[in-house]
């Protein structure tokens, strides 16, 4: 039987609902974005985040229903973002999604944000399938995952301090682009030198856990340093450092992550799976360790309904629905279930 799905993703600043068919087919995608507002602060508010996701979520939401062509009755589940993202933001999403299946008399599906973007990649290659190995890289995770089913999986590797997407930002805004300025960079980048500001590729001992802090300190210091002896810094070629720099770091790390685990494919997603020079790099090398290589197409890296409303399907097959008391978290390991996640643990 078809199962039609509306999710929610409130995580951060984007409101978006979706709507899907058996997980794979997307009928409606709607975002309702606030990037230009926290651009103001030169980042997301997350008061602010919250307010407005209250005032679009029942309008996008009807508006993704309108688009697939559906009437709210003929939903089989409705899902929501519960972890992890911004607590407040969250908790719109998911009591709207929570109100919408007492409602309508469905299952509620809470969905992990992580797992949804590594669906994204289920969206956009419909053969694909676990086992393999996952890059979910955005503005608030850096993690490889070993997927070996469409709700189980292992983190291998986590970020100990800032996000990739958070040094992109955070070197971007110093070098004064707009918020978020990681695709900025990305264009910088394209006529930069790589090799005139050498930066430092952290590492931690005998693990494949990422360190992105020293990378936007260091940048950041040759930006104050320049801008003390009144020199010029070539932008292009500091961007073109900063994300060749970034991909050196990342993708050797994944490599091993598939070698590792035996796995044959590697998928990635998330904001920063959009920068052109990590593309290049996972593109090259992984075509020279024999591994297939999945990359969604930009407009499903970033956040977006489409993943959440795939990831909900498999979800729901696999029996993850919750109850009118399900809560939501700003933090959690992806490996978790969120429907069955112990708060105290
Ligand atoms: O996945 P996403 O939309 O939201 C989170 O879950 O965080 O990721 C947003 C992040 C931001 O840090 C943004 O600057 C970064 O992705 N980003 C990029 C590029 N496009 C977006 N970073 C590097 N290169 C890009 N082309
Ligand atoms: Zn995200």
């Amino acid at each position: 039987m078809s199962k039609l799905i509306l999710a929610v993703e409130s995580s951060c600043d984007e409101t978006a609902c979706a709507v899907s068919r058996d997980g794979r087919e997307i009928l409606a995608d709607v975002v309702y974005s606030q990037a230009e507002m926290h651009a103001l602060y030169g980042g997301v508010v997350p008061e602010i985040a919250s307010r407005k996701h209250i005032e679009k979520v029942s309008l996008v939401a009807e508006q993704a229903c309108r688009q697939a062509g559906i009437v709210p009755a003929q939903l089989d589940a409705v899902a929501a973002t519960c972890a992890p993202g911004l607590i407040g933001a969250l908790l719109v999403g998911a009591n709207f999604a929570k109100g919408a299946a007492l409602a309508l008399d469905v299952p509620f599906v809470p969905v992990h944000h992580i797992r949804g973007h590594v669906a994204a990649n289920y969206v956009a290659f419909p053969e694909l399938k676990p086992p393999m190995t996952a890059l979910v890289a955005s503005g608030g995770h850096t993690v490889i995952l070993d997927i070996s089913d469409y709700t189980e999986m292992e983190v291998l590797a986590t970020t100990r301090d800032d996000a990739a997407g958070e040094a992109f930002d955070k070197i971007a805004r110093m070098l004064g682009l707009p918020y978020p300025g990681g695709a900025s960079l990305d264009r910088l980048s394209k006529t930069g030198d790589p090799k005139r500001y050498p930066l430092p590729h952290a590492g931690i001992h005998d693990s494949l856990d990422f360190s992105f802090s020293g990378l936007k300190t260091a940048a950041v210091n040759l930006i104050h340093n320049a801008q003390q002896k009144g020199a010029e810094i070539s932008r292009e070629d500091l961007a073109a450092a900063v994300s060749v720099t970034v991909a050196e770091t990342v993708v050797p790390r994944v490599i091993r992550a598939a070698k590792e685990r035996g796995r044959r494919r590697v998928c990635a997603a998330g904001g920063v799976a959009a920068n052109s020079t990590l593309r290049g790099m996972l593109e090259r090398e992984c075509e020279k360790a024999g591994l297939e290589l999945y990359l969604p197409p930009l407009s499903l890296c970033g956040d977006n309904g489409s993943m959440i409303a795939c990831q909900a399907y498999f979800e729901l097959m696999a029996g993850h629905t919750a109850g009118a008391d399900q809560n939501c978290f700003a933090t959690m390991p992806a490996s978790q279930h969120v429907s069955q996640f112990d708060y105290a643990l």
